[in-house]
């Protein structure tokens, strides 16, 4: 079955008991047992398991092609999960232009945890055999990386990983399962912030892990969020399986809209770099066109008068509306140092963008008068 089509059925059936073609939301954070003590249909507390949560995990380990799924309640709760199911001793690499927020937790909590990491540029060649170490448990990749959109070679990586004895982790929240399937490339484990692409209306935050197999890993995993409650709720797992019934149409959309933005912004006079796999320029370009079906919804560039003339042009923006996160129906654009704050190492030149679901012409005139066409 083709991944437009899962999307759609993965968590579709219509319900025997009332006939209803939508999901119930279950709500209940408790659940009964029988006269012996036994949960009556396999629950028993919302921070362990819930229907509404089962539904969502196989969706999406259906839509990843993995054996199991586990839902969080933001993508940092999902990605850190993994982390903390590490034993203590546990090198990780992380690439260079990791999510800015799990730089911060690196540097921040990983000590704590008994965990040493690296950066390293994991999109470039070679980059990654030279950050190995005999305790590297744990190689995280990101690809598009954000905010740069830099690509890394999923299969090369994990391949180079695998012989080190390392997990491959790979958070593909860019790409989404319709342009990108990690797992089929080599990974572990597939990250996902679902308050992006997944949810794909700006209303619920959430995160999730798919697994490869299911085996000690994600019996670990899922022990770290059963005690340390990091548990989606019922109804963001409700918000983000309504969102799959929609994903792959809505991807498809903003990938040819942010194409034709990309090649546009890359003719501007004001602009001096457009980030954007999509363009043959793009050093990541060749690795793209072989490990994405398109090249998604995500765009930086680099203003050619730096950094006050990229906040000028952010502020004249009237169809984006100026804010952070991705993946939703309506554009947003950021300054992306500002956005991240003290621990960005975002250039001060650069605005992301994330296209939505309006015309792209409306769009490119909008970023014309902002520039200064
Ligand atoms: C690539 C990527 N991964 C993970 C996250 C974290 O997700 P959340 O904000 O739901 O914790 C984000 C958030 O922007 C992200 O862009």
């Amino acid at each position: 079955m083709r991944i437009e089509t899962v999307a759609v059925h993965a968590a579709f059936s219509v319900d025997p008991s009332t006939g209803a073609v939508a999901p119930p939301i279950h709500l209940s954070t408790t659940f009964g047992r029988d006269e012996a003590g036994l949960p009556l249909a396999g629950h028993t507390y919302v921070r362990e398991s819930n229907p509404t949560q089962d539904l969502l995990e196989e969706a999406l380990a259906r839509l990843e092609g993995g054996e199991a799924a586990l839902v969080f309640g933001s993508g940092m709760a999902a990605g850190l999960a993994v982390a903390q199911a590490l034993p203590p001793g546990s090198h990780v690499v992380l690439p260079e232009d990791v999510y800015y927020a799990y730089r911060v937790a690196a540097r921040e909590f990983f000590p704590a945890w008994g965990l040493t990491v690296s950066f390293a540029a994991l999109d470039e060649p070679g980059a990654l055999a030279g950050a190995l170490r005999p305790e590297t448990r744990l190689v995280w990749l990101e690809s598009p990386s954000n905010p740069l959109l830099r690509i890394t070679d999923l299969a090369a990586s994990a391949e180079v990983a695998r012989s080190a004895g390392a997990l491959v982790l790979v958070d593909s929240t860019f790409a989404t399962p319709i342009l990108q399937r990690p797992l089929e490339m080599g990974a572990d484990v597939v990250l996902h912030a679902t308050t992006k692409g997944m949810g794909g209306h700006s209303d619920v935050q959430g995160g999730a892990l798919v697994f490869a197999r299911k085996d000690g890993l994600f019996e670990r995993v899922r022990h770290v969020r059963t005690i340390l409650g990091g548990v989606a709720s019922p109804f963001g797992s409700w918000l983000v399986l309504r969102g799959l019934r929609t994903l792959a149409v809505r991807v498809r959309f903003q990938s040819e809209s942010a194409f034709a933005i990309a090649s546009a912004l890359a003719l501007h006079p004001a602009v001096s770099r457009v980030n954007y796999p999509g363009l043959p320029g793009h050093p990541g370009h060749e690795t793209a066109r072989r490990q994405m079906s398109a090249f998604g919804s995500m765009i930086s560039f680099h203003v050619r008068a730096g950094r006050e003339a990229a906040i000028e042009a952010v502020g004249r923006t009237r169809l984006f509306t100026r804010a952070t996160s991705l993946g939703g129906v309506e554009s947003l654009v950021e300054h992306r140092a500002t956005s991240e704050g003290v621990a960005s190492t975002a250039p001060g030149d650069l605005v992301r963008l994330s296209i939505g679901l309006e015309h792209p012409d409306d769009l490119l005139a909008d970023l014309g008068q902002a520039l200064g066409t």
